[in-house]
């Protein structure tokens, strides 16, 4: 059967960014019989033996109590569990002298679903037929964007400025804000803090920056802190979570260690709460309880906060080390080559100026002496300019082990030195 597709099921029956390449990756990895390769691409987290054993006492306490067939036997409330809206506010009040009700907060099924609801109620076309458009004030950002919204024409990304550290190679992006407009033909803006890709994380005064421009038209802020404290805390660097009037914070378990419960957490205005759980009543009725249940036990007890700063977050931090120190000891000081400061997330991000292949093209090579990486062309949805940087990045996942990742990055030392020597020679 081949039915006629209309322009949303056009649209959404593509793969989009990352999703594509990660196609490649399998059937690399699945062609590849008897040669080993270094998997530097997931976005998968790793399994922390502390952080499965919280979900396992977590399910267990559900199942030994009486609340067990309410919650998996019943429909229930489309914002999503009560005890889990009243964990949450119970948690960020104290946590952050904020004074949420549960009318503040919404449960979806995983973040990714929240960023679909926003992007398609706050972007596109509005009943007068006027485009809003989904602002990502600094790309590279989440490829996921790339797949939200319905109408590919309204999102629009802008290009950031470098702050570059040549003596160290190191760099870090910064929002332009010569050129970043947020006006009154914005729906919503958007951006992932601590990002993925990039580990970058946008200053305090950076985003009051952004939540005061987009406040002047009304217009939503959503604040994507997949990665963010207090869970999973995969900061590494200071960073306070920013509320607001127009912000909706926007959270994911996913990181926490529960990526098949499919959890994502907004919180903000009473009125923009109620677009998106309505938005949410009709797609989908509302995200699976059970595992709203176990995060509620995870959440109350304080536990969920605590492993992500013990456990969670100096994992991660130390595997960055990790990919510093070799790319320290293996890459020539005499090629620009620039990691960008690793300040949160589960990823590396390369910069290596005026490469003489693109992205895609060093990937292939890498894939050769057995390395896989993503390309970094993928990271830039909504960012229409020409711009050579976008195909010289790649993104490292910090999910190997450290032999590993020390192994991947000294043959990927080797194959840059090869590929920049091969134009000067
Ligand atoms: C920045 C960012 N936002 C959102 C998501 C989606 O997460 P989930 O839908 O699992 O909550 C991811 C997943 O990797 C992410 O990296």
């Amino acid at each position: 059967m081949n039915p006629a597709l209309t322009q949303f099921g056009d649209r959404m029956s593509h793969l989009t960014g990352v999703r594509a390449i990660m196609k490649d990756i399998k059937e690399t990895l699945q062609a590849g019989a008897g040669q080993e390769f270094i998997n530097l691409s997931p976005g998968n987290p790793v399994i922390l033996p502390e952080v499965e054993q919280l979900w396992r006492d977590c399910t267990k306490e559900l199942l030994d109590s009486s609340e067990y067939g309410k919650v998996v036997c019943r429909y229930g409330d489309s914002q999503g569990y009560e005890p889990l809206i009243e964990a949450i506010a119970t948690d960020f009040n104290r946590r952050y002298g904020l004074n949420l009700t549960n009318r503040n907060i919404l449960i979806t099924p995983g973040s990714q679903s929240l960023y679909f609801y926003a992007a398609n109620a706050f972007g596109g076309y509005t009943t007068t037929g006027e485009l809003k458009q989904i602002v990502l004030p600094l790309s590279p950002d989440y490829t996921g964007y790339g797949g939200v919204t319905l109408v590919p024409q309204a999102l629009l990304a802008y290009k950031p400025t470098l702050d570059i550290d040549a003596a160290a190679h190191r760099f870090k992006y910064r929002p332009d804000f010569s050129q970043l407009e947020v006006n009154e033909s914005t729906g919503c803006v958007l951006f992932s803090r601590p990002c993925n890709p990039t580990g970058n994380v946008l200053t305090d005064e950076e985003v009051r920056k952004i939540a005061d421009l987009a406040a002047n038209y009304d217009v939503p802020v959503l604040i994507d802190s997949a990665y963010g404290p207090p869970f999973p805390a995969l900061n590494f660097t200071e960073m306070t979570p920013i509320f607001g009037d127009n912000i909706i914070h926007c959270m994911s378990l996913s990181k926490a260690g529960l990526p098949g419960e499919r959890i994502g957490i907004a919180i903000g205005s009473e009125s923009a709460i109620q677009v998106v759980e309505s938005f949410q009543t009709n797609m989908c009725i509302h995200s699976s309880r059970y595992g709203q249940a176990i995060a509620t036990r995870a959440i109350a007890s304080g536990m969920l906060a605590n492993i992500s700063e013990t456990v969670i977050r100096p994992y991660y931090q130390k595997k960055f080390d990790v990919v510093e120190n070799t790319l320290e000891q293996a890459m020539p000081k005499d090629l620009p080559w620039f990691l960008h400061r690793g300040e949160g997330a589960i990823f590396a991000w390369l910069w290596l100026e005026n490469l003489p292949m693109t992205d895609w093209e060093l990937y292939q090579q890498l894939k050769k002496v057995g390395v896989i990486v993503v390309p970094g062309s993928s990271f830039f949805p909504g960012l229409r300019e020409d711009w050579q940087h976008k195909n010289e990045c790649i993104r490292i996942s910090l999910t190997a082990t450290d032999e590993d990742i020390e192994v991947g990055m000294q043959r990927l030392a080797k194959v840059v030195q090869e590929v920049y020597s091969v134009v000067s020679a």
